[in-house]
């Protein structure tokens, strides 16, 4: 085909074949499709069509571009008169620079820079394809493409996210070895970012960004999680008939969830936008739901709890919402981005007492608000410590996400001041030169370049111990996990784990594995791969018992050779009864729950030791008690 291109060029002009219209454009919106075909490859699972807003806007323009492209050439040729090579290539600059400058203003571009410029170019070839080869040659690539296009959208489609049973990817931190399993638990959602997780009694509820509520639970004893949906409507209110309206307009989502427990039962808070169908506005607001309702009359109605002030007119920045919820005793904060509203072109809300943009407010729960910090532009994380402490983390401009320690009355300064600068600028035009924070308070740390920052958790000490008390806080740019040491309220040291997931939230499990939600409504699991000696060390515990030396009698049964041996059959040893009633041989399964309680395994028996409750730790000692005692 290149040679027959080449050959095909003479002088400088391409083909002299006279072009006719209907296979020609037939053909050129082939080219168009199958160029919205590719570019979406960075949405696996998901068609062109199911993109969400923001990203269909790209595909149109380049849609446009290929479209407008292929009829200058058709025009540039009609007649029989071949074309001019350089008019080809200038046309195409043309077309594709005009598309290119329109992709420059939109924020953040969710395609792959590769994957954009590598269809542009196919696209480019093609148009000029019908004007080298013979019909017949053209026919038959035009049936090759038609099906390229079904058989890779159909393979979309279809792609499962995570194939089952594969074994567990790994992340290598400093300090642990971490498995990392991502599982589809709720159904995917197409176009609904945001949404957030958190714990709830033994399991979780997640919350999708379009509004529906799940409960998950662990199924069984792997990393295995499953869903079922809760009886709650959608908070988002009036959102289909919104799109109805304007299709492909502006998303607004949910940002949070609470759980209120109470003793009449718990509830559930979300925090969420809400479209103002009267003045065509929007606000963001908290809502209440009981969680246990079985009412068979449908779902508990939301009760309003606050609605922030004033009405927000579009256009304005619809993910700069903020809208995170955290208990601080009988009362809940909650973070309100700035909408966009920072002074461009636009009052700046952070810095008006009177607006409740950009603001951390603190909700009394019976309709009021104060305003505890301001300043603030999208706070999209939150965190109350394990010392009471209050942190926020916010999504700056480029290169000015930030890590802020929250002290009431506070003003964290934006948009007058920043470390960031605006998207394709070198600079913050409210605050140029970008040294301090001019006198506002000082974040405790910034990302630069930004991260995409979202929420933060503090880690306990259950399954990732070297890690106690450190900060989690997850990116969505990034799709990374960033580690981070705070002491004497200075960070010492980030340390950055690719996990490869827009991470949008982050939990703890009771267990101490970490559960990241993600914009594509997957969780990943991360949970500690066991050290290679790890087993040994926790061994010497069982020691004291085990291999007391030098007496008559033993106090605790020899273990060498345990596993995969008769319970309770060392000669030597007077067990228990409640034991000796324990039939069969030790497998590993039956080891691991024993260790895990042995009371609960044979009540009634005489080791009077607790048991390991972590599970990693436990299934390393079963590995250790493998070779124990075993001539190397
Ligand atoms: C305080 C002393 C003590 C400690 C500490 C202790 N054990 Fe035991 N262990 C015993 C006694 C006593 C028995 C016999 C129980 C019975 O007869 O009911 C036993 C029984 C066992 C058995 C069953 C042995 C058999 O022959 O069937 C296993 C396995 C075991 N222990 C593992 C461990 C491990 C692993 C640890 C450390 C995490 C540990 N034990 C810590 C006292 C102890």
């Amino acid at each position: 085909m290149a040679t027959g291109l080449l050959v095909r060029v003479s002088g400088l002009r391409v083909g002299k074949r006279p072009l006719l219209f209907l296979p020609y454009a037939l053909w050129s919106l082939t080219v168009a499709v199958l160029l919205l075909t590719f570019l979406p490859l960075v949405h696996p699972g998901v068609a062109v069509w199911q993109l969400p807003a923001e990203e269909v806007i790209p595909v149109y323009v380049v849609g446009a571009a290929s479209i407008s492209y292929s009829l200058l050439l058709f025009l540039a040729c009609s007649g029989g008169r071949g074309v001019n090579l350089c008019i080809a290539v200038a046309s195409g600059i043309l077309c594709y620079g005009m598309s290119a400058c329109v992709l420059l203003f939109l924020p953040e571009l969710a395609f792959s820079r590769v994957s954009l410029v590598g269809s542009v170019g196919l696209a480019i070839l093609l148009a000029l394809y019908p004007l080298v080869f013979s019909r017949l040659v053209f026919m038959l690539s035009l049936a090759l493409l038609l099906l390229l296009i079904v058989a890779v959208n159909g393979w979309f489609l279809q792609r499962p996210v995570i194939e089952a049973g594969a074994e567990p990817e790994r992340i290598i931190s400093a300090r642990y070895v971490i498995d990392k399993e991502t599982q589809q638990v709720v159904p995917q959602q197409p176009g609904a970012e945001g949404g957030a997780l958190t714990p709830y009694g033994e399991g979780f509820i997640a919350a999708t960004g379009n509004g529906l509520f799940y409960r998950l639970d662990w199924a069984g004893q792997g990393n295995q999680l499953h869903a079922e949906a809760l009886n709650l409507s959608s908070p988002l209110a009036g959102r289909d008939t919104f799109y109805e309206k304007k299709p492909g307009g502006l998303q607004f989502r949910t940002t949070d969830i609470l759980v209120e427990y109470g003793d009449g039962g718990d509830a559930l808070l979300v925090s969420h936008q809400v479209w103002d169908r009267e003045g065509d506005c929007f606000r963001m607001a908290v809502s209440r739901a009981p969680l246990d309702s079985e009412a068979s009359g449908g779902p508990p109605d939301w009760e309003r709890l606050y609605t922030t002030q004033p009405c927000i007119e579009q256009p304005f920045d619809t993910v700069e919402t903020g809208g995170r919820l955290a208990w601080v005793g009988d009362r809940v904060l909650f973070t309100v981005g700035d909408h966009g509203k920072d002074g461009r072109g636009a009052p700046a809300f952070p810095q008006n007492p009177l607006s409740d943009y950009g603001k951390v407010l603190l909700l009394d729960m019976q309709g009021g608000a104060e305003v505890f910090t301001l300043g603030h532009r999208n706070p999209q994380g939150l965190l109350v410590d394990s010392s009471d402490r209050i942190w926020v983390t916010e999504h700056g401009p480029a290169g000015g996400d930030e890590i802020n320690l929250l002290r009431e009355g506070r003003n964290y300064g934006w948009p007058l001041a920043t470390y960031g600068a605006d998207y394709n600028k070198r600079t913050w035009p409210l605050n140029p030169d970008g040294l301090d924070h001019a006198g506002f308070t000082e974040p405790v740390h910034a990302f630069v370049p930004s991260v995409a920052i979202s929420n933060l958790i503090q880690v306990g000490a259950k399954q990732f111990p070297r890690w106690a008390g450190d900060f989690l806080i997850g990116s969505l740019r990034k799709e990374t996990l960033y580690r981070v040491h705070i002491r004497e309220g200075r960070v010492i040291f980030v340390e950055p784990l690719t996990v490869g997931k827009r991470i949008r939230d982050i939990v703890e499990a009771k267990d101490g594995r970490l559960l990241l939600w993600s914009d594509d409504e997957t969780i990943t699991v991360l949970s500690r791969r066991p050290d290679a000696d790890a087993g040994e060390e926790i061994f010497d515990q069982c020691r004291v018992c085990h291999e007391r030396m030098g007496r008559d009698e033993a106090p605790a049964p020899n273990l060498s050779g345990i596993v995969g041996g008769k319970i309770a059959a060392k000669r030597n040893f007077n067990y228990s009864p409640a034991l000796k009633a324990v039939k069969g041989r030790w497998t590993e399964a039956r080891l691991l729950e024993f260790l895990q309680d042995p009371q609960q395994f044979a009540p009634g028996t005489s080791m009077g030791a607790n048991g390991v409750p972590d599970a990693a730790e436990r299934a390393a000692l079963v590995k250790f008690l493998k070779t124990y005692g075993k001539k190397p």
